[in-house]
């Protein structure tokens, strides 16, 4: 009979099918899931995600600091200083408060201000000479405590990267000679300006 005779090359090839689909999609699955990304976008690090235990994870951008640095002015930076200034001084040669005098102190040796009694935490976060940079300045001043536990500066913290990298660039300027700027990544740069003089 012809139907029989189907049946029988219909199952054949199924089972073949079957048997070679099965470890096949196993594999096949093993490709994709080593390609898809976990989760897209960036995340700002101590940020908190809403909605724990499911669902698309919130996607935050973040600018780069040096695009941030390169926008942001010295003016603005200046009146956010004023958060600083209970315990800090910016002016060459000022005096220190609760905090070391800070002219300078971007591109300079932490906890290395003379007559500053520094906490032990801040000089072993310095230790060997390290000096401060964008990145770490930034880090320190968005939350002091929990970049550097043990650190004694009781001040909370600058959420909104906007006005540290303002108040960044402040301090740059309260200097002998001014850390150049971070470069910006090139996509994101505005064209060079003219060096004039
Ligand atoms: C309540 C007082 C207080 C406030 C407000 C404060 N600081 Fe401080 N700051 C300190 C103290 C105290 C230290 C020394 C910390 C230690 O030794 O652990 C310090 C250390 C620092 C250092 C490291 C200095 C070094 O020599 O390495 C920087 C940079 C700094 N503060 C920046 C700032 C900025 C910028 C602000 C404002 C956004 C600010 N601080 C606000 C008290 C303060």
């Amino acid at each position: 009979m012809h139907s029989s005779l189907m049946n029988m090359v219909f199952m054949a090839v199924l089972g073949a099918v079957l048997f070679v689909w099965g470890p096949l999609s196993k594999v096949a699955d093993q490709v994709y899931a080593s390609k898809a990304p976990e989760t897209k976008g960036f995340f700002i690090e101590g940020v908190e995600q809403e909605g724990h235990g499911g669902g698309e994870p919130e996607v935050v951008e973040i600018t780069p600091l040096p695009v941030l640095l390169a926008s942001a002015t010295e003016a603005s930076g200046e009146k956010i200083s004023k958060r600083c200034a209970a315990c800090h001084t910016f002016d060459k040669g000022g005096p220190s408060r609760t905090g070391p005098n800070l002219w300078g102190i971007v591109g300079s040796p932490i906890a290395q201000r003379d007559g500053f009694s520094y906490s032990s935490a801040l000089k072993e976060y310095g230790a060997g000479d390290k000096v401060w940079n964008y990145e770490s300045l930034n880090s320190y001043i968005e939350n002091p405590k929990g970049y550097i536990p043990g650190n004694s500066m009781n001040f909370a913290g600058l959420n909104k990267p906007e006005q540290r990298a303002a108040l960044i660039k402040f301090m740059r300027s309260k200097a002998d000679t001014p850390l150049p700027l971070p470069e910006a990544p090139a996509a994101e740069t505005a064209p060079a300006e003219e060096s004039a003089g």
